[in-house]
């Protein structure tokens, strides 16, 4: 008797042991909900080396150029599909003057750029040249107002710059200036970090001004559909979510901002490529709180919007460690390793999950700054594994969301535990699925039993994304280092898929 229940214990044991040792993934649902190409956008502040020196070299540089802006980041966002582009701040944007940024270049004047770096800028990269750059790499403008050191006037004047088709002192201004046609700018930032760099208001102050700026921004009704976005909270303050919420009146407001960065300790960042296991971890355990932030954020949003007409703009986001050595604390400069690469594709699933509110998203920074995806040094240039992962993801983009349950393992480390696969699903217009996995353990593999009921499947070929350790990087003498490889380690049988994920590695499968 006694070795009869020996034995089922053993069964049962070594049951629970191959299910716990396998992450579980069933997608059930059809799709309703579409994956806005806006949660794929970034972010170019006049920061560092971001746009002088970045994206902008100038016209008589001996780099290849159009208009002063580099070919090869030119051609490489546009493979990457960049859909959307804030500028030109962040903190920079609340002491920005539009108008200092326009005619002829020899007659512009210079600023100091107080926030970063105190290096004085010549406004050789002004509206003319970021809104025909946006043009050439198909990417939506997201411009950021200045409400703290700009007037109310100053930026209805912008806008109606940029925008207006009709006859008026500033459409003929933009056409005096050799643009005829109005560009397409849709998407407008009411300050920034409003409770911070932007002011630092209160946000019961800064509603009030928002309701003033964003009146004025567009005509009295929007007919021209300009989205306006209100600067939002510092992280987890749901009190500001609340209090704008509560008192902007729905018509004057399209979305509401977020800003949420991953380190280590604010205080304390670390190297960006040379760190501890238990900084990695720290590292993934805040960006995994992007989720909690957007569920509860979101809450809130559904109290005053349960139709979701607002949308939940995360403008900031990113890793933030200390800048490399020798180069200007006030630059932001890092490298990115592969524990970028996981920050990229664990974030991105949250905002598939939440697509339904999550409509926009701006990774920090395009080029040179944070978390960068095209790192320069001169004329050289390369991608970091960030970039193959928002390249990797780009599938995504528009496609429908399809809702999955996932049971997962740990990544165990010092007794703390964190989920170790992250996932998601889309089907395009086409009907393609497409699935991005991220097994963010970096000591073991991850076997995943992905079950579809709700398709056929055919085929399924895949992508990677993955290095020998977590600190690997893509260096100026090292560029292709890390880079998508074909993906082999998946078995289709019929129904299910079985995936064997390496450890602290991004998969994308295209499943037919
Ligand atoms: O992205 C760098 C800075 O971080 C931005 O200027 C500011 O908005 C945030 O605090």
């Amino acid at each position: 008797m006694k070795k009869i229940s020996f034995s089922i214990l053993l069964v049962v044991g070594s049951f629970i042991a191959t299910t716990m040792a396998q992450t579980n993934i069933d997608i059930t649902d059809t799709g309703k909900v579409k994956i806005s190409r806006h949660i794929y956008g970034h972010f170019a502040e006049h920061l560092g080396r971001c746009i002088y020196d970045g994206f902008y070299v100038g016209e008589k540089s001996t780099i290849p150029n159009t208009n002063g802006v580099r070919n090869d980041i030119i051609a490489a966002l546009k493979k990457m599909k960049i859909p959307m582009l804030r500028w030109p701040g962040g903190c920079f944007a609340d002491t920005y003057h539009w108008n200092d940024g326009i005619g002829p270049k020899d007659k512009r004047p210079s600023m100091v750029n107080r926030w970063w770096g105190g290096v004085t800028e010549d406004n050789s990269f002004g509206s003319h040249e970021f809104l025909n750059m946006c043009e050439l790499l198909n990417t939506e403008p997201y411009m950021a107002g200045n409400i703290a050191t700009g007037t109310v006037q100053e930026l209805a004047d912008w806008a109606q710059y940029v925008t207006s088709s009709t006859k008026n002192p500033m459409s003929d201004l933009r056409k005096q200036n050799g643009r005829e046609q109005p560009w397409r700018a849709k998407y407008w930032g009411v300050g920034n970090e409003a409770w911070g760099c932007g002011g630092n208001m209160t946000p019961e102050y800064y509603a009030n001004e928002y309701r003033k700026y964003a009146t004025f921004l567009s005509d009295w009704s929007n007919t021209e559909k300009i989205f306006r976005v209100a600067s939002g909270a510092n992280v987890a303050d749901y009190h500001w979510t609340e209090t704008l919420m509560k008192n902007i009146p729905r018509n004057l407001m399209e979305g509401v901002a977020l800003h949420h960065y991953s380190f280590v300790e604010w205080e304390s960042k670390g190297s960006a490529t040379q760190f501890t296991e238990e900084q990695y971890f720290k590292t993934i355990k805040r960006a995994l709180f992007m989720d909690s932030l957007v569920i509860n954020h979101s809450a809130i949003m559904d109290k005053y919007d349960p139709q979701k007409r607002i949308a939940l703009v995360v403008d900031e986001w990113g890793g933030w460690y200390n800048v490399e050595a020798g180069t200007n604390p006030g630059f932001l400069y890092q490298q990115n390793t592969m524990r970028d690469a996981m920050i990229a594709g664990v974030t991105l699933n949250i905002f598939h999950k939440h697509a339904d509110r999550v409509r926009i998203a701006n990774l920090a920074q395009t080029i040179n700054v944070l978390q960068a995806v095209i790192l320069t040094d001169k004329e050289r240039m390369i991608l970091t594994p960030t970039y193959h992962v928002l390249e990797m993801y780009n599938v995504h983009q528009d496609a429908t969301v399809l809702g999955l349950k996932l049971s997962t393992n740990d990544y165990v480390f010092n007794g703390q535990n964190l989920p170790a696969v992250s996932a998601s699903a889309s089907k395009d217009s086409t009907g393609v699925i497409h699935v991005s996995l991220v097994n963010i353990d970096p000591n073991k593999t991850q076997k995943v039993k992905l079950n579809i009921n709700t398709e056929k499947m055919n085929s399924v070929t895949g992508r990677v994304l993955a290095s020998k350790k977590v600190q690997d990087y893509n260096s100026f003498n090292e560029p292709e280092k890390i880079k998508p490889a074909v993906f082999k380690d998946v078995i289709l049988d019929k129904k299910s898929l079985s995936v064997t994920l390496p450890p602290a590695s991004v998969v994308v499968l295209t499943i037919k």
